[in-house]
């Protein structure tokens, strides 16, 4: 699995966020995030081998963050957050991003968001698209401040275990804007 793109905030500069693209051996953790943050809605969790495999694909790419790293640390940080991104065509696909509870609310999320933007950026996307259930508030919110817009909704898009089914709202952001992060 090659990186493709070498986007890090890295350097330990005081406390600014750690970002790093996910490599072979970052599978597990970002695995283990996913199924920590998603624990509300196991179909979120898609396990390690299933992740692997997509990450061996150009159209997809991870990065794991952490809050800091100190600049003498050899070592990666313990990774508090992700996102998972596919590319296809001029769309930034937001797969799958999630913070570790505690770590909410400290703006690792949008720094996350600024990272993929960037990314998909550089490779010609004039836009970045998602899906999120509608009874996911939080997640709401947070596109909602990021400047995301609702441009369809896919009616009983989820199931959830108990049977019930959700609403996804398909949401989107033009990428012709300044990054202010
Ligand atoms: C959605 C999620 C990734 C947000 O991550 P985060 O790091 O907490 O987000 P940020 O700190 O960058 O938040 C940026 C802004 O979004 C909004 N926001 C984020 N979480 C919010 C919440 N729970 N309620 C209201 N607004 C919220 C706020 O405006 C916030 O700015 P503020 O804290 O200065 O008010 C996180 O809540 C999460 O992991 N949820 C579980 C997994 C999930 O549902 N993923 C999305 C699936 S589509």
């Amino acid at each position: 699995m090659t990186p493709k793109t070498d986007i890090s905030t890295a350097g330990g500069a005081g406390e600014r966020p750690y970002v790093w693209t996910v490599g072979a051996g970052d599978v597990a953790a970002l695995a283990e995030l996913q199924a920590v943050c998603f624990s509300h809605d196991p179909a979120g969790a898609w396990g390690a081998a299933y992740l692997g495999k997509l990450l061996t694909q150009r159209a997809f790419e991870a990065w794991l963050i952490a809050p800091f790293k100190a600049s003498d640390a050899p070592e990666k940080p313990r990774p508090v957050g992700f996102l998972l991104m596919q590319y296809a065509g001029d769309v930034g696909d937001i797969a799958s991003i999630g913070i570790l509870d505690a770590w909410r609310r400290r703006g690792l999320g949008e720094h996350l968001v600024v990272v993929a933007a960037a990314a998909a950026r550089s490779i010609g996307a004039d836009r970045l698209l998602l899906e999120v259930a509608e009874d996911n508030e939080a997640a709401r919110r947070f596109y909602e401040s990021l400047g995301f817009d609702c441009v369809r909704v896919r009616r009983g898009y989820y199931e959830r275990a108990d049977g019930q089914r959700i609403n996804a709202l398909v949401l989107q952001r033009p990428l012709s804007f300044t990054e202010t992060s």
